[in-house]
This record gives C-alpha cells, sequence and structure tokens, in this order.
C-alpha cells in the first residue's frame, strides 16, 4: 500500500517546461511577483506579504477553483499550530500545497493518511501524517466509556448532544478525540519525549510528523519486529524512560500496545494517544497506568526479556510515585 514512487513525484515539480498550461501559468505569475521584492522579516510574513499570498491565491483559484498543483492549499493557515518552536523542516509557507499520497492505516475510529506538503518550484517539503477521526453512525467509541471522567465539558448543549448521540454530538466526539491528542502531544512534545511532532489540528484532524522514510515508507510498528535480544533489551530502557516522561505530566498512555509504539531508525516512539489519562484526576488513573504497563511488559516478556528485567510491578509502583 506503499504511496507511488516520490521520484515521479519530484519531476513532477521539477522547472523543466511542461505541458500542463496551467501550472506554468501560475508559476510565471509566481515569477513575476517575486521581481519586486518585499521587506520580509526572518521566518515571518510581513503583513503585506501575507495580503499579496492571500491575492495570489484567490486569484489562482479564481482561474481553475484549485491550486496549480497539488490537491488543496496549505491546510496550515486556517488550523490550531503545533508548539513553538516549530521544526525547521516543517513547510509553514501559506503557498504550499497538500497532496494527498495515500492511506497508511484505515482503523476503527480514525483513517491515517500519508500527505505532502510542497512549496511548488522551491523543492521544499515534508511529509504528514494525517489522522482523520471518523464520526461513527450506529456505534459508540469503545473509548468514550470511562477516560471521559476526570475531562470536563463546559457547555451544558454539547454535553447533551454528546450524551445523545445526535449528529453533532458524535462529531463533536470525533473532534474532542482529535483535540486531545493534539493538546497531549504537544505537551509531551514541548517536554522532550520522543512523539510525533503535532503540526496542526483543524476539526476531526491532527496533522503529525511523519515517521518514516521519504520514499513514503512509514515506520514499523514495535508489534511487527522480532528483535534480537540487545535490541529488545534497548527497546525496553527506551520504553521505561516515555512512560517515566509521561508519568511526570502525571499523564499514562490509556492504550498502550506494541501496536500504538513505532520504531524509527532504531528510536521507539509512542503514538495514538487521544485517550491519555490523567492519573491523578481520573479515578480510574492508576487502573489504565498499571494496565498499560501490564500490556506492553507481556509483549517484551513474550519475545525473551528477562524477567528480573520487566518487572510490571517494580515499573507501576515507581511510574505512580513518580506521577503523585
Ligand atoms: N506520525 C506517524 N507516522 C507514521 N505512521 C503513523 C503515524 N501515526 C500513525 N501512523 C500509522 O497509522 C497507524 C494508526 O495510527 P494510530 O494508532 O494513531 O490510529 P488508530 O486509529 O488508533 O489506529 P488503531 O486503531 O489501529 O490503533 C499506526 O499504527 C501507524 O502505522
Ligand atoms: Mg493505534
Amino acid at each position: 500500500m506503499h504511496p507511488h514512487n516520490f521520484d515521479d513525484y519530484l519531476d513532477d515539480f521539477s522547472d523543466d517546461a511542461d505541458e500542463r498550461p496551467m501550472r506554468s501559468a501560475a508559476r510565471k505569475g509566481r515569477r513575476r511577483a517575486e521581481d519586486t521584492p518585499e521587506p520580509t522579516r526572518r521566518g515571518r510574513l510581513t503583513e503585506s506579504e501575507r495580503a499579496r499570498l492571500t491575492e495570489q491565491r484567490e486569484d489562482q483559484l479564481d482561474q481553475a477553483g484549485a491550486p496549480p498543483s497539488g490537491d488543496r492549499w496549505s491546510s496550515w493557515d486556517g488550523a490550531e499550530h503545533g508548539p513553538l518552536p516549530h521544526p525547521s523542516w516543517l513547510v509553514t509557507e501559506l503557498s504550499a500545497v497538500d497532496t494527498e499520497l495515500g492511506v497508511l492505516k484505515t482503523g476503527k475510529e480514525a483513517d491515517v493518511h500519508l500527505v505532502e506538503r510542497l512549496l511548488p518550484g522551491t523543492g521544499r517539503r515534508c511529509l504528514l501524517a494525517a489522522k482523520r477521526y471518523r464520526a461513527p453512525d450506529h456505534r459508540l467509541f469503545h473509548r468514550d466509556a470511562g477516560y471521559l471522567e476526570g475531562r470536563r465539558v463546559r457547555r451544558s448543549r454539547e454535553m447533551r448532544a454528546m450524551n445523545g448521540r445526535t449528529a453533532f454530538g458524535r462529531n463533536l466526539l470525533a473532534e474532542q478525540w482529535a483535540v486531545a491528542e493534539f493538546s497531549a502531544l504537544g505537551t509531551l512534545w514541548s517536554h522532550g519525549a520522543p512523539v510525533p511532532y503535532p503540526v496542526q489540528r483543524a476539526g476531526t484532524e491532527v496533522m503529525l510528523e511523519f515517521l518514516g522514510e521519504p520514499d513514503g515508507t512509514a515506520a514499523p510498528r514495535l508489534a511487527q519486529l522480532r528483535p534480537e535480544p540487545d535490541q529488545l533489551t534497548d527497546l525496553w530502557s527506551q520504553l521505561v524512560g516515555v512512560l517515566h516522561q509521561l508519568a511526570r505530566q502525571g499523564l499514562a498512555h490509556g492504550d498502550l500496545s506494541a501496536y500504538n509504539l513505532l520504531v524509527h531508525r532504531d528510536r521507539l516512539i509512542m503514538i495514538d494517544l487521544p485517550q491519555v489519562v490523567d492519573v491523578v484526576a481520573n479515578p480510574n488513573g492508576p487502573e489504565f497506568l498499571e494496565r498499560d504497563v501490564r500490556n506492553i511488559a507481556s509483549w517484551f516478556l513474550g519475545r525473551g526479556i528477562p524477567p528480573d528485567l520487566a518487572d510490571p510491578g517494580e515499573l507501576t509502583a515507581s511510574l505512580l510515585s513518580e506521577a503523585f
């Protein structure tokens, strides 16, 4: 299910004259605009630059209804952004375009898509994982119960809608998962935990740093690996480190398994955090934490890690004492 070859992709954006008149016209337009330099502050757009780009976008939209390349204009501008400083690889320019490259994974609650964000004519691009939560039609989220205790929804209309499972309520629920995951990732990323950088959130969509290779091959889940003893021990100690980072923020993952940990170039990275649990505020917090540790420790023990290295009881106790 790998997306098509990336070199083909980049060829599409080369500066050679090509047979797509719409794009060439747009490119000329851009060149003309570049001929009149504007004072720009380093790393930020001046107001006039921003206005010019907006105008340029609107002109192009008027002509074609869509960007000159890609599927849509970069959705960066209208979204909630991830924590500062934005990583240098992130394309934040307003004239960038987003292109869907394929589906990374479809799940019960969300689909994860691979998206390329590219600044046409520059070769500047980044890959993003777009996680889109779905509003379930005839079913509840399995994660809705229990996890939401200790979290409050202030407006009672919203609370009633969610309890009543109206279409509005279901959408709101899906959006709440997106909000919760985006916020947990922001907190953890800011504290240096190994999680994908949360790029942006808009509605039910969270866009994340893509973990994988430039050709679009995603990093494997821990569950897919059969690590040698040395690597297994190393991954376990990375895991203990991540869990302590969470515990220091008073958090537990809440759905920890070898499917929600990716291994990218020997680095263990935690994903899938919408149901993150506040260990202190949630009355079931300590149980969730204990279950997380039990689940993941049994995967490691099943792969042959020495039991004295991976003692779930001991780890749970030290995480709890860290959290409280
Ligand atoms: N940032 C990322 N980079 C690369 N791949 C990712 C990223 N985020 C998610 N994936 C891929 O998408 C899969 C599903 O992501 P995630 O676990 O967050 O969603 P989910 O809806 O909970 O899926 P599931 O129900 O299968 O756990 C992951 O197992 C991983 O293979
Ligand atoms: Mg998952």
